[in-house]
């Protein structure tokens, strides 16, 4: 079975890539590498020995989608090509409403005109919003989004289950994914974001490694245990795994069907500094400063519905994952470049 990665030269979609060339899938990929770089890619192929037939495309370009579409008989889409930094989409809305819903859009006008039924989409947690509670449950509704990149999840969403309702054919799977971190064990693939990093793991490495001089913990006064944020952690490799079982899912499937993807244990800013500190032996300078707007005290997963209908459930520890992030950092300390 042939599927089609939209923005699969990305962390999550290199990763799902190896998975699913390793499940027996073929894979191609269609990127832009706007924030990714073909090398990634490579390193798949390398590693599984296996080939991927990828295309430099802007997945908003419906010409270019119906050329891979005529060249290779796909039969499933998942669709990771997004633009995803919170903080710029707050500075730049149209740029984000533009790309992440104009992808989503393209890709389904191609999947009618060809035929194609099955779509898995890369969505957020950020989508619970601000008001529901921990942990986040399936079937709670979408909450209001405190930024642009939240909203247009929120969106594509609404947009994928009215396309299903409308074609009884279709079968969309909705993986929320909750906080991914980690890297494939060779230190071969892994993130690589661009300028500095938002996010905390690559924060953390990049402190680790000497490129940035110390982490700020943002706000030590939440109302949990040790006053920093808690979040549900979740390794690259298992979330990848994740998509080969929505993809089999999908293939028996029809209607819309949402699956959280997170470990349902959430730990706290500082618990995860003093993991990497630990399983790797190297010290991760940081202070504490002020909160950072928009952010949750606490979010994690209600992961057991994953487990039930599509088998799926995390197996890597918490070590596994600071562990991976560093030797993919150690390795490689200016990512792919
Ligand atoms: P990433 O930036 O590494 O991957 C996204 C890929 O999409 C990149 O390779 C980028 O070049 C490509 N892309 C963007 N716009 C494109 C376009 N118009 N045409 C072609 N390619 C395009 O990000 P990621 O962490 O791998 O995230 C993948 C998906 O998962 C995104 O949709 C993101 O919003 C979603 N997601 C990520 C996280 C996270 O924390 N990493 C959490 C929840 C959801
Ligand atoms: C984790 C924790 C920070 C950096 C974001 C998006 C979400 C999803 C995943 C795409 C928080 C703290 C961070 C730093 C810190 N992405 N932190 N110092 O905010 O949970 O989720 O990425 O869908 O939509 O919002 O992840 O890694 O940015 O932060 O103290 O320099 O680390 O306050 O508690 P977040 P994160």
């Amino acid at each position: 079975m042939k599927i089609l990665l939209a923005g699969g030269a990305g962390y999550i979609g290199s990763h799902t890539a190896l998975e699913l060339l390793e499940a027996g899938y073929e894979v191609v990929v269609a990127d832009n590498f706007c924030n990714s770089s073909p090398e990634s890619i490579r390193r798949v192929e390398a590693l599984t020995g296996k080939t991927v037939a990828m295309y430099e495309a802007d997945v908003k370009e419906k010409k270019i989608l119906q050329k891979i579409f005529s060249e290779q008989e796909i039969q499933g889409v998942i669709h990771f090509a997004g633009l995803k930094a919170v903080g710029e989409s707050m500075e730049k809305p149209v740029i984000y409403y533009r790309n992440n819903i104009d992808t989503t859009l393209s890709l389904l006008e191609c999947m009618e005109e060809f035929g194609v039924k099955q779509f898995v989409f890369s969505s957020s947690a950020t989508v619970y919003g601000e008001e529901n509670p921990v942990p986040y449950v399936e079937t709670m509704k979408r909450g209001a989004c405190s930024n642009p990149y939240g909203w247009t999840k929120f969106m594509m969403e609404q947009i994928l289950e009215d396309v299903a309702r409308a074609n009884p054919e279709m079968s969309v799977v909705l993986l929320r994914y909750f906080n991914p971190i980690g890297a494939h064990p060779s230190g071969r693939i892994g993130e690589d974001p661009e300028g500095i990093p938002n996010n905390l793991m690559p924060y953390i490495s990049q402190v680790a490694v000497g490129r940035r001089d110390h982490l700020t913990v943002f706000g030590k006064d939440y109302p949990t245990k040790d006053g920093t944020c808690r979040r549900d952690y979740i390794h690259v490799a298992d979330l990848a795994r994740g998509h080969v079982k929505a993809i089999a899912y999908g293939a028996s499937h029809k209607g819309v069907e949402i699956f959280n993807l997170g470990t349902g244990t959430p730990y706290s800013v500082v618990e995860i500094v003093e993991a990497f500190e630990k399983v790797n032996g190297v010290p991760v300078k940081h202070e504490f400063g002020p909160r950072r707007a928009g952010d949750l005290p606490e979010s994690w997963a209600d992961a057991s519905k994953a487990e039930a209908l599509l088998g799926w459930k995390t197996e890597k520890t918490l070590e596994d994952m600071c562990r991976d992030s560093w030797n993919w950092q150690r390795r490689n300390p200016n990512g792919y470049r």
